[in-house]
């Protein structure tokens, strides 16, 4: 997919108050806090209507560009839970931890790599300028227990990465495709982490989605795939987004890699709340397949068929995720705009039209003809079944179209009493707002050629 090259550059646009992203999701139903009726729980999300179709349509096209147009990368979908070994063997249970310092004084708590440096030399609370406590150490992943007798119960653990179920897989997906080094496996699932601080709304949740690659090669062509997948990834985010001057690349310091991990970039994008991670590329090197072989005691290198070479195969890692795709690609995308003619400004959704929610909308043009309406309702029969439509006539037309531009709707389709004579309607296009007439039989696939990917 390319960009789009009919979005108006946005540029110099101001950053939007990450307010206005939660109220907008609240209130056109993308996204709502969960279990909000008994006070809602830290860091855990639902999504509604319109946040499904979002979510469903960033998971298809992600999938669609790794695993279906990749000849050598399958797919997996693994289970959330696995047995507790498989956290020991990760590391995870050692080293996936955050350090923690509450102050006395005003009771808060901070994570010590999120300090900065001078209250860690000087112990004194960021805030109230407060002595800090010692500090303590928390494990992030979360507990779960198998069996329902007592005594016999297994303690183990929500995947705190969704990757490990792909090493776990590694060498049945080897044993039962025609795959052979260098091969990638993928999968999008759901990880769990205790986050001591959730926050910034679908930014750090303990509840969320990532996508993984897991790129197995000979460790002599480590460097040349690291590279390719790298900028393989940058590129995908790159068009999708608007602002693509927010976009960048930050090498790892020593100091913050993971333990798994030899070297890593991330990709970050620019928000009000600064450069923050989005997708992390990891040089795993054999760490999890060498670990998972001598915890499990199985034997899980690679021979290669012509050479015969046996080695412990390499990994690069593309790792990202969905809730903060779906989060990036809504601030992106927010704008209001001054309206011409003085009355409130408008607030439009510039989504990639393959992404948004909602592809069109079809909008009789008056409520009090008959036939505008039976018009109106045969287009959206027949559109529904190719994309998400929705019928709308209900306020009059110029509110119908602010409605649809606030949830990223690229066409709204009207029709009016032009139609009636010559079986055209006028298509408007969000982000210009300018119309063209199409012919009623012309409508699918001129829509489709705009919306779908390829
Ligand atoms: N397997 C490697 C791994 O899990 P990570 O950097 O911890 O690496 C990968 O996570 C991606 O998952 C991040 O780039 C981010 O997009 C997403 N992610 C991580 N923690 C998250 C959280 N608490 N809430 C939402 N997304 C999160």
């Amino acid at each position: 997919m390319t960009q789009t090259e009919n979005r108006p550059t946005t540029s110099d646009t101001p950053f939007v108050p990450i307010e206005k992203i939660v109220a907008l999701c609240k209130r056109r139903g993308f996204v709502y806090p969960n279990s909000e009726i008994y006070g809602g729980v830290s860091g855990i999300y639902d999504f509604g209507p319109l946040g499904v179709e979002l979510r469903n349509n960033i998971r298809r096209y992600w999938w669609w560009s790794m695993v279906q147009l990749h000849d050598n990368v399958v797919g997996i979908e693994g289970a959330i839970i696995t047995h507790p070994r498989v956290w020991e063997a990760s590391g995870h249970v050692e080293n996936f931890v955050d350090r923690l310092v509450d102050c006395k004084n005003c009771k808060r708590r901070f994570r010590i790599d999120h300090l900065p440096p001078e209250n860690v030399i000087s112990n004194r609370c960021p805030v109230c300028g407060g002595e800090l406590m010692e500090p303590r150490t928390f494990n992030l992943l979360m507990e779960t227990y198998l069996g329902v007798v007592e005594g016999e119960r297994m303690k183990t653990y929500l995947r705190g990465e969704a990757c490990q179920n792909i090493y776990l897989d590694y060498d049945n997906v080897l044993k039962s495709s025609r795959m052979q080094i260098p091969f990638g496996i993928c999968q999008i699932g759901k990880a769990f982490r205790n986050e001591v601080t959730p926050g910034n709304f679908l930014f750090r949740q303990r509840e969320f989605e990532q996508w993984d690659l897991q790129f197995f090669v000979h460790p002599s062509e480590m460097q040349q795939w690291f590279d390719y997948w790298k900028e393989k990834r940058f590129e995908w985010y790159k068009s999708l987004i608007n602002h693509t001057d927010r976009l960048r690349f930050r090498a790892h310091g020593s100091d913050e890699l993971a333990h798994y991990a030899k070297q890593a970039f991330d990709i970050e994008y620019q928000t009000i709340l600064g450069w923050q991670e989005w997708e992390g590329i990891h040089w795993r090197q054999d760490w999890d397949l060498s670990r998972h072989s001598e915890y499990s005691g199985q034997d899980l290198s690679y021979t290669d068929p012509i050479t015969k070479e046996r080695y412990i195969p390499w990994i690069v890692e593309t790792s990202g995720g969905v809730d903060r795709t779906f989060l990036n690609l809504l601030i992106d995308a927010y704008e209001e705009e001054p309206d011409p003619a003085g009355k409130e400004p408008r607030t439009v959704l510039r989504l990639h039209p393959t992404l948004a929610p909602v592809k069109v909308a079809v909008l009789p043009l008056q409520k009090n003809k008959e036939e505008l309406l039976t018009t109106a309702r045969g287009i959206h029969n027949r559109l529904k079944r190719l994309m998400v439509s929705q019928y709308d006539d209900v306020a009059n037309i110029g509110r119908r179209y602010r409605r649809q531009d606030e949830i990223g709707t690229p066409y709204c389709v009207t029709v009016d009493f032009q139609t009636l004579d010559d079986a055209t309607v006028t298509v408007r296009e969000r982000d210009h707002m300018t119309q063209v007439r199409v012919a009623i039989d012309e409508l699918p696939a001129y829509l489709l050629e705009r919306v779908t990917w390829q």
